[in-house]
């Protein structure tokens, strides 16, 4: 009987060392240690703090993921590891680690596309991927609306955040907020408790003339901006900042436009699958308002559960089983760490 293969796939390019195993569709184990309560202090991920703590952990962690696939190292048919966009330092360390493995194996190497890591994970939760779909990855580092063909070959950008990305402004208003870093859950927390039409914040480039230019790009700086004029102006007269209607007022805005620009892509496209991943992806109300307004329109969205929204390793070795699956050819074993890498170079040659 002729089994899946199974792929390991690291993932370096922030904070988070991950490990995931695949076999297939099918998730063995996803590993991983985070070295964010280090960076906590700081207000945002400091690139050298990061590097240190993936060549501490990539060991221990990657046998962490074997224990609990069952599985020795010797069974690995394939390495994926992320190449690319990300921490220059962090990527490194995965990406020499993955190279390692890939030689004293003797082994298949596949660098993939984060972000393209970030659309391929779902087929762990929901099955092969409705291909062509609409994917809108909402993260710390980034805020893009992609139409993906063949999620293997290539991703076509419509649009992304003209500055900051969304889950950075979740970050930074929640630092102002007083919350912990990172913000997005915190303020996901808080705000259930908070009134989202408190505050009418606005809604970047959705003027007429905006949208002109801008149909599928998303703006967050203006909104941050508000967000800490408001509260400037309520600590000025003394009251105190409600800090939850706050939160629920600013993340209203930014799932409000999320989800309205996600779906005139899917309407302008005539596609019916709307996948949306990354960090932001874990945010309750983003969930929830994308499927009530969604099925309105009689399009699906396909998010999957939070642990495999922020990075991690299993999103790797998903996108590296599916090269394997439809016969794309390995990469070669001088890949380079590209932490500029476009999002439209999904596979490293
Ligand atoms: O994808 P990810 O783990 O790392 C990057 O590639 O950036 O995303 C991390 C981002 C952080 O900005 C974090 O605040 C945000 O995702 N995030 C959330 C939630 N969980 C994580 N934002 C809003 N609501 C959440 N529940
Ligand atoms: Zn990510």
């Amino acid at each position: 009987m002729r089994t899946e293969p199974i792929v390991l796939g690291i993932e370096t390019s922030c904070d988070e060392t991950g490990v995931g195993i695949v076999r297939g569709h099918t998730l063995l184990a996803d590993a991983i240690a985070s070295s964010v309560d280090e960076h906590a202090r700081f207000g945002g991920v400091v690139p050298e703090v990061a590097s240190r703590a993936h060549l501490e952990a990539m060991v221990p962690t990657i046998e962490r993921a074997c224990d609990t696939a069952g599985i020795a190292l010797r069974d690995v048919d394939a390495i994926a590891v992320t190449h690319g966009p990300g921490l220059a330092g962090a990527l490194l360390v995965g990406v020499a680690a993955a190279k390692a493995l890939a030689l004293g194996l003797g082994k298949p190497i596949y660098g993939v596309n984060h972000l393209a890591a970030h659309v391929a994970v779902d087929q762990l939760e929901h099955g092969p991927l409705p291909e062509p779909c609409i994917a809108m990855l909402v993260s710390g580092g980034h805020s893009s609306l992609l139409r993906v063909e063949d999620v293997t070959v290539g991703v076509d950008p419509m649009g992304a955040t003209i500055d900051d990305a969304a889950g950075e402004a979740f970050d930074k208003v929640a630092r102002l907020l007083g919350l912990p870093f990172p913000g997005g859950p915190h303020i996901d927390r808080v705000a259930r408790d908070g009134d989202s039409v408190h505050i009418d914040f606005p809604r970047g480039l959705s003027s007429r003339r905006d949208l002109e230019r801008h149909r599928f790009d998303f703006s967050f700086s203006g909104l941050k901006t508000a967000v800490a004029h408001w509260v400037e102006a309520q600590e000025r007269s003394g009251e105190p900042v409600p800090v939850h209607h706050v939160a629920a007022s600013f993340q209203e805005a930014v799932c409000d436009i999320l989800v309205r620009k996600a779906l005139d892509a899917a309407s302008s496209e005539g596609i019916d699958d709307l996948l949306i991943g990354g960090g932001v992806a874990a945010n309750s109300r983003l969930r929830h308002l994308a499927e009530e307004r969604a099925t309105t329109l009689g399009i699906r969205v396909r998010v999957p559960r939070p642990g495999l929204c922020t990075d991690n390793g299993a999103m790797v070795a998903a996108l590296g089983a599916e090269m394997v699956a439809r016969g794309r050819t390995p990469s070669s074993l001088d890949l380079p760490a590209d932490s500029s890498l476009p999002i439209t170079s999904v596979l490293a040659g």
